[in-house]
Formats: C-alpha cells, structure tokens, sequence
C-alpha cells in the first residue's frame, strides 16, 4: 500500500488559451492535513475537481487512494468526501433531511444510516440543531453541515475547497478543530484550499502555495516561513519619485527592500525593533520625505511577494470560478 492518499504527477490543466494548472506535482501523505494556499485563479479548484474527477486533466495524472482516478473513476470517488467552495446544503429541508437524502445517495442501509446520521451531527456539533432548516442555519453552521455530510460515506480522504472564506473568525476556529477532529480521531486524510495564510499556518501539517497555475513553494509552515526569513515586515509609504531614495537608505541598514507602488517594505530578520529604529534614524539622516512606516506580521502578500516578486492580483482570465466577494482582494 502506497503511504499517499494523494499522488498529483505532471498535472496540466488548460480552458483554451489558459492554463489553469501547470506541471503540477506533489503528494498528499495518508494522515496529512495538507493546506493548498492560493490568491483567486490559482488554480486551486482546478485541481481539486480533477481530483475528484469532475474535469480531465489535459496531460498528466492523478492517483487517489492508490487509484488511478481517470481509470476507474468510480471506485476513487467512493473513498473521498467532498466540501465544494459553494454551499449545497438543502435550505428547505432540516439538517437531518440534507445528511439523510445523502446517505441514501451513497446507499447507506437503512439500519446503519440513523447511527451514521447521529454521528454526523454530533461530530460537526449540530445535535441539538437536527430538526432546524438548514436554510436558517448561519454560514458557519452550513458549513458544518456540509462537512457533516461529505463524512456521511466514511471517505479515507477528505478535500474541502475554501471551508472558512466568508467566516468571521468564531466561526473559522470551530470549523478548524472539526477537522482536527475528523483528521486525528478519525483517521481521516485532509486536502483543504484556502487563500489564508493564518489557516494554513495553523491547521496544515505541510502547505502547497501555488500561483498562476504553478506549484511555487511546498513545506511545513515552519519550512516555509524560514524559506521566505520572514519575522515580520517593516514597510515604508511615500511619494512615487522618492521611493527609490527611500530603498536606497534601506540599503544602508542591511534591509533588503521590495519597491511597490506606493511603498517600500523589507522583512526584518531577527532584530526586527532594532531594525525599525535604525531606518527612521537613516530616514531621517538622508532627509527623505516619508508618509508612514509601519511594521507587521508578515501577511500571505508578504509571502506572495518574496516569492513571487508581485502583489495580490485579479485574475484575467474571462471565465470566473466564483463570484463570491474575494477577501484577498484590494488588501494592498
Ligand atoms: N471551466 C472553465 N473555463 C474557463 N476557464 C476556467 C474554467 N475554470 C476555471 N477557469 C480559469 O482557470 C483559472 C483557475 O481557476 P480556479 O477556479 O481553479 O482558481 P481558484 O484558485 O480556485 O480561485 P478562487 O480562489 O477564486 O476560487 C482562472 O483563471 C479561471 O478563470
Ligand atoms: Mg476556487
């Protein structure tokens, strides 16, 4: 038995002209809560529905659960649950009705599906919630529910695409330690999505960052915060004509600066309060006209922009996956 729930080889995806996924490769170890963190257009969905086996890839392959998921998509499919980025739970019927048309889809028997049922909701705590419509549920409720359901089947694998976009951070935690429930109780590998950095710091035991399609960086979150050296982030706002005077003093106290529209911003390394105090005093000494200077905890910009060299960005594509208001825009 292979030790990967997931195995992605050479994956391609391309709409047309687009290539929505790009020489992808990577697996998922049984086990693993794996965290693929990505702005809007990635590529993340992409990917998870070729996991699934909802889209063809154009070239390469993937293996789920030791199945090769274009040869014998069925069987695959029966071992993995599935959260999609849109809610579907059933508004106009009760928690119990949405766990129970599925269980029934998944022809659970009828004397195990009540148990099964039970298990669900006490697992995604919505218990005392059975009989409510789902319509009336909150958005983190539905959320639960959905998981809920996605976990009706017993899945080996489970992926959820953007679980928390859209939750407030209540609401995010508790979605958080139900599936650290589902990965460590129950034995249940994770493939989630997210455009947090902060989730998949804190839930992901590795995380797969990709951008334009392309697989850019793969490690823990310590590995990855060492490999971008970030402790946090000083940044410098001023005129456009002065910013390549204010990355010059930079310069001058061993800060590695980044020059964006309207600011430039340099990780600290180490002695991040020491760092602050020297620039302002070499800002100062040089005379250069500033706006602000802040520090911050580095932010997935941070991390996009070290390793990418660019901003949080729109996609350009013409074809757009979701219309939901995406929180990573318009943060710079
Ligand atoms: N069916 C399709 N036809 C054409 N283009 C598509 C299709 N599905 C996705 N795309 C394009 O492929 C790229 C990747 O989209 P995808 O939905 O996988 O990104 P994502 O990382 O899930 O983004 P988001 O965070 O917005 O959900 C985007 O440029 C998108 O416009
Ligand atoms: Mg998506």
């Amino acid at each position: 038995m292979s030790e990967n729930a997931i195995e992605i080889h050479d994956l391609v995806k391309k709409f047309g002209t687009l290539t929505a996924v790009n020489h992808v490769s990577f697996n998922i170890k049984k086990g693993e809560i794996f965290g693929l963190l990505g702005p809007n257009g990635a590529g993340k969905t992409t990917t998870i529905n070729i996991l699934l086996g909802l889209l063809q890839p154009t070239s390469g392959k993937v293996i789920v659960e030791g199945i090769d998921m274009q040869k014998n998509p069925v069987l695959a499919k029966g071992k993995v649950g599935i959260v999609t980025q849109e809610t579907v739970v059933e508004p106009e019927l009760t928690a119990e009705q949405n766990l129970m048309i599925f269980g029934r889809l998944y022809q659970i028997p009828s004397s195990e599906l009540k148990e099964d049922i039970d298990f669900a909701l006490d697992l995604a705590d919505l218990k005392e919630f059975r009989n409510k419509l789902a319509g009336t549920f909150s958005g983190g409720m539905k959320r639960r529910l959905e998981t809920a359901k996605a976990l009706m089947h017993a899945p080996e694998l489970l992926l959820l695409d953007e679980p928390t976009t859209g939750l407030d951070i209540q609401n995010r935690t508790r979605i958080w330690s139900l599936l650290r429930d589902i990965n460590k109780k129950h034995n249940v590998t994770i493939l989630l999505t997210t455009q947090y950095l902060e989730e998949a710091d804190q839930l992901c035991n590795r995380i797969g960052i990709v951008d334009h399609g392309k697989l850019i960086a793969l490690g823990t979150p310590t590995e990855l915060r060492q490999k971008i050296g970030m402790s946090n982030v000083i940044e410098v706002s001023a005129d456009k004509d002065n910013l390549q005077k204010v990355a010059a003093v930079f310069k001058k106290v061993d800060l590695e600066p980044q020059v964006l529209t309207n600011k430039v911003i340099a990780p600290t390394g180490s002695n991040a309060v020491g760092k602050v105090e020297a620039l302002i005093k070499a800002i100062t000494a040089a005379k250069v006209p500033i706006s602000n200077i802040s520090m911050h905890e580095p932010t997935i910009d941070d991390v996009f922009l070290k390793l990418t060299g660019s901003g949080a960005r729109d996609t350009t594509g013409e074809y757009q996956g979701s219309a939901r208001t995406a929180l990573w825009r318009g943060r710079r």
